[in-house]
């Protein structure tokens, strides 16, 4: 038996876990230098299994936020996660802003350096994007709410990997839960991605109206663009306003009347 498969054996009884259907032979690669961080080892703990580059991150979550019963309480209890290695290079937990009560949450990818040094998300130029997107639908950013998929800076801006992910965003499904919206715009492919739970390009994705479930309730969600991606590349500007006048007409079904 591999490290590996004894680590993912050993496990077995773990419900979390078997939701999560991490395929061994994806997560280790042959002849990887393994990390086993074994933070709590009780029985009940629920127990996340995850790769980063050439670690493995074995941690238990006790799962302790679940039981937030508002967005304070959440923000307090997660705010100084260290289940994965950008716990320790962050300089601040962006746990996101706005409404706690938004019919509205716009979903982006993770912090980046303005994000990092201030805790707060979208308030470098992509952000500023985003302010005068949301204006052009008639919305504000203090009557949506505001997050990322990842709650921490990845260095040099690169892109999530896998097991920060599967780390992060259940902490996004318990915010969800607390805001209760009925919308989502989820902005750049792995916001997309990680909200329809897809593997599609984000040309497949836009355009269109989707449904996610979160905690057994439909939200529609629309993706569009990244505002970072919009300011490398201007032609992908009408598409947007054509995701976005989708979303309002979406929204203003129920909302602003
Ligand atoms: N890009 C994101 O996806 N989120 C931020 O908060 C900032 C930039």
């Amino acid at each position: 038996m591999t490290l590996g498969e004894e680590i993912l054996k050993s496990l077995e009884y773990n419900s979390e876990y078997r939701n999560i259907k991490i395929n061994t032979e994806n997560i280790i690669p042959s002849g990887a230098d393994f990390v086993i961080e074994k933070r709590k080892n009780t029985q009940n703990d629920n127990v996340i299994v995850s790769e980063s580059q050439t670690k493995i991150y074995v941690s238990s979550d006790t799962g302790k936020y679940m039981q937030s019963s508002d967005l304070k309480g959440l923000e307090q209890a997660i705010s100084k996660c260290k289940k994965c290695p950008l716990g320790s290079t962050r300089k601040n937990f962006v746990f996101g802003t706005g409404n706690p009560k938004a019919k509205i949450v716009v979903i982006g990818e993770a912090p980046g350096r303005d994000e990092d040094e201030q805790g707060k998300p979208f308030v470098g130029r992509a952000g500023k994007l985003l302010t005068d997107i949301l204006k052009s639908i008639n919305l504000t950013r203090e009557e949506v709410f505001i997050a990322n998929i990842l709650k921490c800076r990845p260095p040099d801006n690169r892109n999530p990997l896998p097991a920060e992910i599967d780390f992060c965003f259940p902490y996004l499904k318990k915010q969800m839960q607390l805001i209760d919206p009925d919308y989502v715009l989820a902005v750049g492919t792995f916001a997309g991605q990680t909200i329809l739970n897809s593997r599609d390009t984000l040309g497949r994705m836009r355009g269109k109206i989707h449904t996610a479930n979160f905690f057994g309730k439909d939200i529609k969600v629309v993706v569009t663009y990244h505002p970072a991606a919009l300011l490398r590349n201007p032609n992908w500007k009408r598409p947007t306003w054509e995701d976005v006048k989708l979303f309002r007409d979406e929204f203003e079904k129920t909302l602003k009347h």
